[in-house]
């Protein structure tokens, strides 16, 4: 979705049009760095927008990164389980959606947004948007497991194999796995697939937004502008 920038000033801060109309005649704003005069210049509604080299944030949409605890289920709705979104004190819950969804036993970085577009650039493969893994294994990890993860492997019912991925061998049982796409249970049938078996899973990071260690499990914080605009 785009704004015209005026528009988008005037709905973002306490400028009127007008006010904002003079404060780009005056080449005080910039859009993703660049100064910007013209009042009905197209931007995004997740665009870098800065005041005199101020970001501002934009308050049409809402973005949350969660600290997911083990036993809650990525959906939005379930008769049985606690869904991960019981855990945000927010209003209109229900626009809200989960972008890249964690299995219940899995920990780890969830972002939560309402603006489906932005969660369509976190979960689409063609994006390369890269999600990071810690993960423990029954077995200890060997250095043909490894090469197999990162060379892509054929799951199950799928038709091509997997993209190419990293493996940083921690120790023998950990490593951090670096994937581009999001398949159904994908790190647990990697490794299935090669004989192993993964205990433990947790998700560091997705794109350049790190999980935030100041989050304990089950708490969340709203994501920066720079973070939404880092997707
Ligand atoms: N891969 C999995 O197998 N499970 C998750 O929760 C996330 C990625």
């Amino acid at each position: 979705m785009t704004i015209r920038l005026d528009k988008y000033l005037a709905s973002v801060t306490d400028y009127s049009r007008a006010e904002a109309k003079r404060l780009l005649k005056q080449k005080r704003v910039t859009v993703e760095g660049k100064v910007v005069t013209d009042p009905t210049a197209a931007v995004s509604e997740v665009a870098l927008v800065a005041i005199d080299g101020e970001n501002l944030r934009s308050v049409s949409n809402r973005y949350f990164m969660l600290h997911k605890p083990q036993g809650y289920i990525s959906a939005t709705k379930d008769r049985t389980h606690i869904t991960v979104l019981e855990l945000l004190e927010e209003d209109n819950i229900d626009q809200l959606h989960i972008a890249g969804r964690l299995d219940i036993d899995t920990t780890g970085l969830l972002l939560i947004s309402d603006d489906g577009v932005w969660s369509h650039r976190v979960t689409s493969p063609r994006k390369d948007c890269k999600k990071t893994y810690w993960l423990e294994t029954f077995d200890p990890i060997s250095p043909e497991q490894i090469e197999k993860i990162e060379q892509g492997i054929k799951l199950d019912s799928e038709k091509k194999p997997t993209l190419p991925a990293t493996l940083e061998l921690l120790d023998d049982h950990t490593a951090r796995l670096t994937i581009s796409e999001g398949k159904y249970h994908q790190v647990k049938r990697m490794f299935a697939a090669i004989g192993n078996h993964v205990e433990r899973l947790h998700r560091e990071r997705i794109g350049a937004i790190l999980l935030d260690q100041a989050l304990s499990e089950g708490e969340y914080r709203a994501l920066t502008v720079e973070e939404v605009a880092s997707i």
